[in-house]
């Protein structure tokens, strides 16, 4: 079992992190509902400002995508950051399609010094490692009213992040067991310094702050790369959303971060939203 990170590596990390200068706030509790409630409630409440970042060690609720909830043992990171992101209508612009990849990009990205083999990204945002879940992303737009906006709501984007980092699955549920994985399990180093959440936690945001101005050299970059890392590459998939189901053949992202199926009649489906509700070997 991971120990409880000490106090001296939790306050070293929040002054790294803030050195960084992406939050105004940030919060590392040891032990919460879940960090996506708790981040919304205060946001909507006002008591949490955007930008805002919130750890916890533990989570009594976590909660996944759909109706899923999130195994939160000790040795997963957990957390949630708001950002001021102008999503104001839904989820529809091209900035609000492409986060979820560009929060799988950069957690990818982030962890592929320290493990082996590559790790992969399940549409929209799910981390892969050797076939195995390793990370999970839940991303929520939350309305908030903003005193001076004559109580208009608006909305701010709410991204919560669980990654297994030192887990140890012998008391986890069954269907737990069978698909999940742990950095550490993957490691390319003995030691366990860096699969150590909080080293984790500050190689992503260090990712995270390096991607404006990849946004800026290379525009284009973020499907190029996520093509390159997309664990249903040209398999069989089964995909639900709004209007029903979708199956076929994945064949990458289009630039918006939609998923491209070819079904049996050769038609390309585009899909923004949805899950997968399946997949199968590549053909
Ligand atoms: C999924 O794969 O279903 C998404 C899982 C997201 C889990 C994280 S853990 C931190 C944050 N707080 C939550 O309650 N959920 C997210």
């Amino acid at each position: 079992m991971p120990s409880p990170i000490s106090n001296i590596r939790r306050a070293s990390a929040i002054d790294e992190l803030r050195t960084l200068g992406l939050f105004d706030h940030i919060q590392w509790l040891d032990t919460i509902d879940s960090t996506n409630k708790h981040l919304s409630r205060s946001l909507k409440d006002g008591s949490i400002l955007a930008p805002a970042l919130v750890v916890a060690d533990r989570q009594s609720m976590g909660v996944g995508r759909g109706s899923h909830q999130w195994w939160s043992p000790e040795g997963c990171l957990m957390f949630s950051f708001a950002l001021p992101l102008a999503i104001r209508d839904s989820f529809e612009s091209t900035e609000a399609s492409l986060l979820p990849l560009r929060v799988g990009c950069a957690m990818a990205e982030a962890i592929e010094q320290i493990v082996a083999p590559k790790p992969l990204l399940k549409w929209p945002n799910d981390i892969y490692i050797d076939d195995k879940k390793v990370c999970g992303v839940l991303i929520e737009a939350i309305p908030v009213t903003k005193q001076n906006s004559g109580n208009v709501a608006e909305f701010v984007t709410v991204v919560g992040i669980g990654i297994n980092c030192q887990v140890d699955f012998e008391n986890a549920p069954q269907p737990i067991q069978s698909i999940a994985t742990s950095l550490h399990l993957h490691s390319r180093q003995e030691s366990g310094e860096v699969t150590a959440k909080e080293n984790v936690l500050l190689r992503f945001f260090q990712k995270w702050t390096e991607l404006k101005s990849r946004d800026e050299e290379s525009p284009g970059w973020l499907t190029e790369e996520w093509q390159s890392r997309n664990f249903l590459d040209q398999k069989w998939v089964e995909i639900k959303h709004a209007n029903g189901l979708c199956r076929g053949r994945c064949v990458g992202v289009s630039p918006n971060g939609a998923l491209r199926i070819v079904d049996e009649r050769s038609t390309v489906h585009e899909i923004l939203s949805g899950t997968v509700q399946s997949f199968g070997a590549s053909g």
